[in-house]
């Protein structure tokens, strides 16, 4: 196993990561980076430069990520990105957390552009929701530990393996509405 580091929002250090990975193919590129906010947050009261990293870090970086390093992944390969139950615009009906959602819903949202300006693109593109998840981003009070999360998430990633499209699914494979 390789690790390499990068910080995904430093586009110099995506380009040196491609150049560290030029001679892989990658049946899988998935990125998973994210970042929150106070959930009690809202637009009315949130900082400027809170609201710009968190779009930043959640939305623009990771496509730049897919952007980059998407001539790695094989043909018949999977370009995921970790989006959030919370990016669905449509399930929205209790608010909360509106910083993050907005950030995950943008995501939603250049994920299937991405999907439209390479619609002969044969990689399969997945949108995942691994649930709440205790994690320091998830915070302790969540509902599934990493163990009940992400084994669902690495197979409802495999079930999907060559099918082409985009989806946004959750960690027990089910359709997310958009
Ligand atoms: N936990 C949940 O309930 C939940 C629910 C829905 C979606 N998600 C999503 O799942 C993903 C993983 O989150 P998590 O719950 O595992 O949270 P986490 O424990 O806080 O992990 C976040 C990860 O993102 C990395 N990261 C943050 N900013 C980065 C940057 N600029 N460049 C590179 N890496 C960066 C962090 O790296 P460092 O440790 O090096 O800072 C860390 O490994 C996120 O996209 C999150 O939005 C989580």
């Amino acid at each position: 196993m390789v690790v390499e580091r990068a910080d995904i929002t430093v586009p110099e250090q995506i380009a040196a990561l491609h150049e560290r990975l030029a001679r892989t193919t990658f049946d899988l590129l998935f990125v998973s980076a994210g970042v929150t906010n106070d959930p009690e947050e809202t637009v009315a009261d949130v900082p400027t430069e809170t609201f710009v990293h968190l779009m930043v870090t959640n939305a623009l970086s990771p496509m730049r990520v897919v952007e980059a390093l998407r001539d790695l992944v094989a043909p018949d390969g999977t370009i995921a990105v970790m989006s959030s139950g919370q990016g669905s615009v449509a399930n929205n009906d209790k608010g909360g957390f509106e910083v993050y959602r907005a950030s995950k819903s943008a995501l939603n949202q250049l994920m299937r552009s991405f999907a439209a300006r390479h619609a002969d693109d044969p990689r399969t593109l997945l949108l995942i929701a691994p649930g709440w998840v205790k994690t320091n981003l998830g915070g302790p009070a969540a509902r599934l530990t990493t163990d009940q999360s992400i084994p669902g998430v690495v197979d409802t990633i495999e079930s999907q393996r060559a099918k082409g499209g985009l989806r946004f699914l959750d960690y027990e494979g089910r359709t997310v509405r958009w």
